[in-house]
């Protein structure tokens, strides 16, 4: 367990684990990774197959595989009613305590242009990209501030006496995963992008809301709320995606190099680790990020003056990429027509 000299802000050593998506790509290299710290992991995803091997993969990189739990857990987090069933499943495995932190990696994109999409289709873009985070965070929210909630009227500012094992307690995280179109969105990602632009509001919400029950109970163990941003990450999804990606779109898109999941699972770790609340994982989103802060957190006066000199270059080397990427749309689209695919290339 991590103690208040430790500079790590994200002690997982003996903790409990949950990742959603966990069972392939991005969530089971944080699983994974995780495991090699101490964890205990559970993941939870459809394919009960992939998960099984998930789970294996996971528990052959654990730091002591004998004293380590791991668990799996097929659901459709689509469904409000599962989250609350997974959290339930969770409880009773783990000797009656919620799990420590809960990622939220579960996610699927569809590149496509917005008319050519069925609106089934963006509905179900956003359930999968947003509504599987926000229903697992209110399934573990409304579990970790039961006792919260239970004395709303009256603040618990002194140490229970019967209370003492959360006098110290590290504090709890909820992870959710959006990407850098949350930031800076094109075109061919009109369905995606406004489901993971909703997850980086509901975390800047959540991230002040959860000063309101840090301020009335301040012996239950806090809760910080984190939002990872990855660019392109070499999975499955993202081979998949590429079958049915319109020309124009990976056009714009250039030769942008992905990252491995191993390398953005890692990345996300380390930034946990130092306290980071909006983490990104390549420069290029970390340099889009400043200039769209808003009123989010900054971590810090040092960390506001750096954003500040990026965000004054950013902002106006913005004025000039927008120009660039609509140059180039309207040149496709004088050249190729209103499809968004490269007719020439599918002819030749
Ligand atoms: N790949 C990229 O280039 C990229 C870039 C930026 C952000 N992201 C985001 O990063 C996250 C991880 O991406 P990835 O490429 O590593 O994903 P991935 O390899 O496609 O894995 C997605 C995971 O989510 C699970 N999942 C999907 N829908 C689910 C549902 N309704 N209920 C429960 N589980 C569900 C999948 O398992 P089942 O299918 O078995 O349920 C799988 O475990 C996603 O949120 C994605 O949007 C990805």
């Amino acid at each position: 367990m991590g103690n208040s000299l430790s500079n790590d802000k994200f002690v997982v050593k003996g903790r409990t684990v949950a990742i959603t998506g966990g069972s392939r790509g991005m969530g089971l290299a944080a699983g994974h990774q995780l495991a090699a710290k101490g964890a205990n992991i559970i993941i939870i995803a459809r394919d009960r197959e992939k998960l099984a091997q998930g789970v294996e993969h996971i528990r052959q990189g654990a730091l002591d595989p004998s004293t380590q739990r791991f668990h799996h857990i097929s659901a459709d987090l689509t469904s409000s009613s599962e989250c609350v069933r997974v959290i339930d499943e969770i409880v009773s495995w783990n000797l009656g305590n919620p799990p420590d932190v809960v990622w939220c990696c579960a996610g699927s994109p569809h590149p496509t242009l917005f008319i050519d999409t069925p609106v089934s289709e963006l509905e179900a873009v956003m359930n999968s990209n947003y509504f599987t985070s926000l229903y697992m965070a209110h399934a573990i929210l409304s579990h970790w501030l039961r006792t919260s909630r239970e004395h709303t009227t009256q603040p618990s500012r002194t140490p229970s006496s019967t209370n003492t094992s959360t006098i110290s307690a590290p504090p709890r995280h909820l992870i959710f995963t959006a990407s850098f179109l949350a930031f800076y969105t094109f075109t061919g990602y009109s369905p995606y992008s406004p489901a993971k632009a909703a997850l980086r509001s509901l975390s800047d919400s959540l991230s002040q809301e959860m000063n309101l029950y840090a301020a009335a109970h301040p012996n239950e163990p806090p809760i910080r709320i984190h939002t990872i941003f990855p660019a392109g990450i070499l999975t499955e999804s993202y081979e998949a995606e590429n079958l049915y990606k319109s020309d124009v779109t990976k056009m714009l898109e250039g030769a942008d190099e992905a990252q491995t999941p191993e390398a953005v699972a890692a990345k996300s770790i380390r930034a946990l680790e130092s306290g980071q609340e909006l983490i990104t994982t390549d420069i290029l989103t970390s340099l889009v990020k400043r200039s769209m802060l808003g009123g989010s957190v900054r971590g810090g006066f040092a960390r506001a003056l750096g954003d500040w000199v990026l965000a004054c270059v950013v902002t106006l080397a913005m004025v000039f990429v927008r120009h660039d990427m609509d140059r180039k749309v309207r040149d496709w689209g004088r050249k190729f027509g209103a499809s968004g695919m490269n007719r020439e290339d599918k002819q030749a």
